[in-house]
């Protein structure tokens, strides 16, 4: 399957809104204290296949001059396993990187996630943090925090 990623925008929110809530990761809009209460359109990525469908998406917060957050990272479980994650992620990186981002913090849940973030990227795991509410896993009550110097993956890449 071919697809190309290519950036969001405002007519993909509810393809990309039923794509996240495959994995119980849609933002719930207008509720506070909420793990996600939007997507930061600007700051998003699609995956689309030939036929117009999209299979991925990934996002990111801006947290200080230095630091991001990755949020909302999903592919549709029909395509797992295809390298469209992995493109997502790279689309997203590069552009924090080309924005003078250092640091890349990422939350997550799920043990197969947290291996791949760690394997293909270089990150370290650097700590835990409760869930605010039920999102994603919902027998795992507690985000394991990720790294990533993002200096540090550009100068792996380019070695690669
Ligand atoms: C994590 C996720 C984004 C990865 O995207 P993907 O397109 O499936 O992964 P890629 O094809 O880019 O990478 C495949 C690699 O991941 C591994 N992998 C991890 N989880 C996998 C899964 N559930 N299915 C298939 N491969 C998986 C494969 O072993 C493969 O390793 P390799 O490249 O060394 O052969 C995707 O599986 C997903 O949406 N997961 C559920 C939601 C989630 O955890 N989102 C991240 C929140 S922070």
């Amino acid at each position: 399957m071919t697809c190309r990623i290519r950036k969001m925008n405002p007519q993909d929110l509810p393809e990309v809104m039923e794509l996240l809530e495959r994995w119980s990761m849609a933002p719930t809009p207008g509720v506070a204290n909420a793990e996600r209460s939007g997507i930061e359109i600007a700051h998003a990525f699609v995956a689309e296949n030939e036929d117009g469908c999209l299979v991925g998406v990934g996002s990111y917060l801006l947290l200080d001059e230095d630091t991001a957050e990755t949020a909302s990272l999903a592919v549709a479980p029909q395509v797992q396993g295809m390298g469209i994650g992995a493109m997502l992620q790279e689309a997203r990186l590069q552009e924090m990187l080309a924005r003078g981002i250092r640091r890349v913090r990422t939350e997550t849940d799920r043990p197969e996630t947290i291996a791949w973030y760690q394997r293909k990227f270089g990150y370290r795991v650097v700590g835990s943090n409760p869930k605010k509410h039920a999102f994603s896993l919902p027998d795992i009550d507690t985000w394991t925090v990720l790294e990533l110097d993002l200096e540090q993956w550009s100068r792996a890449r380019g070695k690669r």
